[in-house]
């Protein structure tokens, strides 16, 4: 069973400079919210409380000021700092503290995820308890993310940005491990681009036919937020459904309601402290009513 989430949330964000030479990736928008909102409401959905999340030291205090301990939206919320980016197994390292003896799930806090019952697949994977699982999303470009072979329901073959793989499946930026993945993140060494790759980390478990995936159906969107051109479609695809159903994706503070994690009061307290917006008002809505 998993009941911690790390989201690492630093990085450069260089294929998004100059927008992101002075702010954080994560904190960009996706629509109406700050990206990092969608992976929190992932873990959110998973009934994931305990949570870390990892950043650059100077955008710290940004992500303290928006989440805070995560009291009002029913989390509990540590933060680390991860000086630089060392590659994404490094935030086992970084979490090793947080992570303690438990199994843990880690969320990249650039993935954006949608789809009729993903909550569900949530519930049932987190039930983990051995080995690794990854989410994978069947895309036109697989040699833009990390991919796997897939061959008689087994993993085969797995790679980083390669055109030489004989897959659609991306790897998408949400994995579920027991709690062996910290001594295996210790193993890990800098590749050539000078990273502790994800991938590397992946292999360890699939040679112990420990690595278990499950795939997110063509009824699901798993979308990028890389580029200009990605995060500006990403943001419509948001404000289509959004705007067409009047119901938010990734509004935490809906998530933490529907859990129980949270009363009235303390959207109220949200509401005061977002201050007059749309997404203000989403709020009022919802306590309206009860
Ligand atoms: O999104 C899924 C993909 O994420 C996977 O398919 C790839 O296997 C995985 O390597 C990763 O690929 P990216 O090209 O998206 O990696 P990137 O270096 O851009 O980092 C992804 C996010 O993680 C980004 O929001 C920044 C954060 N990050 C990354 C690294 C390497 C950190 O916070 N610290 C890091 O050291």
């Amino acid at each position: 069973m998993i009941k911690k989430g790390i989201i690492l949330a630093g990085g450069t964000g260089s294929r998004l400079s100059p927008i992101t030479k002075s702010i954080n990736k994560q904190l960009l928008p996706l629509y109406d919210k700050p990206m990092i909102f969608y992976s929190l409401s992932v873990l959110m959905l998973a009934k994931i409380r305990d949570v870390l999340l990892i950043t650059k030291k100077n955008d710290l205090k940004l992500y303290k000021e928006l989440l805070g301990s995560g009291e009002d939206i029913g989390l509990k919320i540590s933060y680390a700092i991860q000086e630089k980016p060392r590659g994404i197994p490094e935030a086992f390292i970084i979490g090793k503290k947080f992570i303690s003896d438990q199994n843990i799930a880690l969320i990249l806090g650039d993935n954006f995820f949608y789809g009729q019952g993903f909550t569900k697949k949530l519930l049932d994977e987190k039930r983990l308890k051995n080995g690794a699982k990854i989410f994978l999303y069947n895309v036109k470009n697989p040699e833009d993310y990390g991919s796997v072979e897939i061959e008689n329901d087994k993993i085969k073959n797995i790679k980083e940005k390669s055109k030489n793989i004989k897959s659609s499946f991306a790897i998408t930026g949400l994995y579920f491990f027991d709690n062996d993945v910290i001594k295996y993140a210790k193993k890990l060494k800098l590749s050539k681009r000078k990273e502790l790759e994800i991938v590397d980390l992946l292999k360890i478990y699939n040679k112990k036919n420990k690595l278990f995936f499950s795939l997110m159906g063509r009824g699901s969107a798993w979308l990028d937020t890389g580029s200009p051109e990605n995060l500006l479609s990403t943001s419509e695809f948001i404000s289509t459904i959004e705007n067409r159903q009047g119901l938010k994706i990734g509004c935490i503070e809906e998530i933490a309601l529907i859990n129980k994690w949270i009363n009235k009061k303390n959207i109220i307290k949200r509401i005061n402290f977002y201050g007059n917006s749309t997404y203000s008002n989403y709020l009022k809505k919802l306590i309206s009513h009860g």
